[in-house]
């Protein structure tokens, strides 16, 4: 009888890549997806522990199969990723949850299929794995499941330690990929007729740094220069290692999108200190002065961070003098979620909870109303859409122009995969409806 697979993610595109991944080996191994939870032969978590409710919610539904798992003696169940990677963390997960059957961490993702045999052959107990950084890349194959648009991992791991951040902690140290094997992988997904690419790393600017291979922009503008209709895009840039060169490399290609996600985090100097961030809101400013003299209709978009131990309403303040000052076309806003084991954590002058609410409810409009009145800048205007689905619900297609906008439109063909013109006659929010033209 046919096994199906189910998994379930948490966390950044990274992880979604990885469970992309993940998807690849259970297919080797005779597997194939389930239609729904319930009818799955394996489930896998992939999870994430960036803030508090990510950590929750895996809980949450972790807690909800005890009783699936008890009327399905077979059932496996696997829980890997950033959560179980931290310290003491995999066996906490034991002791609460005794019938999860494998956990792994983020280094040892590569040994699941070994895991996952190794139950089936009857092995009794739970398998809790847990690798120590040992600075793998691993180049195994994907199942994809975005198509269009496809992850392509340039870095992994970070090194930057900003202060409030786990992920150095449970990604390990930065290393990248031959660029070689990215060039390869990007070839080869342009001629399957992937419509886009996006690079992937915590720090994509620093790639190979320190190295003779091909830096970012290079890597960039080698990319950039392969033949075929395409976008491309990458994530996640960090503003103290962001160079004129990448403007250039921007400006110089006709595949690369004009938008740039270049996470900032707070307005006010002392803060960024605080988070050793390694930038001042001037210099973070001087950088968007130089990508906007490059690439003038350039779409920045970035993250922002809340409650900070000691942020002042003053340094508040600044947080949202710079959202005005730099016009972000949309922004990931966050509440400061002390992380175990990070600096932050430990640091004099944790916010109350009530100040950061306010706190993010205020920042939260002033994001939407600036995103609200970029969209209505559409109004008139005709853009190309790459379409990435059909929402069954609204009966319409959507897809993203080149600076990230969500545009929505009907058609009477299947346009998943085109590049198709809409002229923009609506806007709702941070999306933009229009007609095929
Ligand atoms: N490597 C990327 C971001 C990775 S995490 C970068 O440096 O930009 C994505 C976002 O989560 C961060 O940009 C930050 O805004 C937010 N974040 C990270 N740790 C957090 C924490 N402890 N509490 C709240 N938000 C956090
Ligand atoms: Fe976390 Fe900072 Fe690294 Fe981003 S750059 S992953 S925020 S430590
Ligand atoms: Fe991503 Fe969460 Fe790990 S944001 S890197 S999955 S901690």
């Amino acid at each position: 009888m046919e096994k199906h697979y189910h998994i379930v993610t948490y966390g950044c595109q990274m992880n979604v890549h990885d469970s992309e991944r993940i998807a690849g080996m259970l297919i080797e191994l005779g597997y194939s997806e389930a239609p729904s939870l319930e009818e799955a032969d394996i489930i896998v978590f992939n999870t994430c522990c960036i803030r508090e409710n990510a950590e929750n919610h895996f809980f949450g539904n972790l807690g909800a199969l005890k009783a699936l798992k008890r009327e399905k003696k077979d059932l496996i169940i696997a829980a890997g990723g950033c959560l179980t990677q931290q310290k003491g963390m995999a066996e906490t997960v034991h002791k609460k949850f005794p019938f999860v059957d494998i956990v792994f961490g983020t280094h040892n993702l590569g040994k699941l299929k070994d895991y996952i045999l190794q139950k089936r052959d009857g092995y009794k107990k739970s398998i809790i794995r847990i690798d120590e950084d040992t600075g793998v890349i691993y180049e195994g194959s994907s199942f994809r499941t975005s198509y269009p648009n496809a992850w392509v991992n340039i870095t992994f791991g970070c090194n930057n330690f900003c202060t409030y951040c786990i992920v150095p902690y449970v990604k390990g140290r930065e290393r990248s990929r031959k660029s070689e094997n990215i060039l390869a992988e990007c070839r080869q997904l342009l001629d399957e007729g992937y419509g886009e690419i996006t690079l992937l790393g915590q720090n994509v600017n620093s790639y190979n740094n320190g190295s003779d291979d091909l830096s970012f922009p290079e890597l960039l503008r080698k990319i950039g220069d392969m033949d075929g209709k395409f976008r491309l895009r990458f994530m996640t840039s960090h503003p103290k290692d962001f160079s004129e060169d990448i403007a250039l490399a921007i400006a110089g290609s006709s595949h690369i999108c004009d938008c740039l996600h270049l996470p900032v985090q707070s307005g006010s100097d002392r803060i960024l200190k605080a988070m050793n961030r390694h930038y001042t809101r001037d210099d973070y400013l001087r950088k968007i002065d130089i990508l906007r003299k490059h690439v003038p209709d350039c779409a920045v978009t970035t993250d922002l961070i809340v409650g900070f131990p000691g942020e002042t309403d003053v340094d508040f303040k600044d947080t949202l003098s710079l959202v005005k000052e730099v016009g972000y076309a949309s922004a990931f806003t966050f509440v400061y979620s002390p992380r175990t084991g990070t600096p932050a954590a430990k640091m004099e002058g944790q916010i109350p909870e009530n100040v950061s609410k306010a706190r993010i409810m205020e920042l939260v409009e002033l994001v939407n109303s600036q995103t609200r009145t970029m969209s209505k800048k559409y109004i008139g205007k005709t853009v190309e859409i790459l379409v990435e689905d059909y929402d069954e619900k609204r009966g319409l297609y959507l897809g993203r122009d080149e600076h990230g906008r969500m545009g929505y439109f009907s058609s009477d063909e299947d346009e998943v995969g085109n590049f198709v013109n809409v002229k923009i006659n609506h806007s709702n929010g941070v999306s933009i409806m229009g007609d095929k033209v």
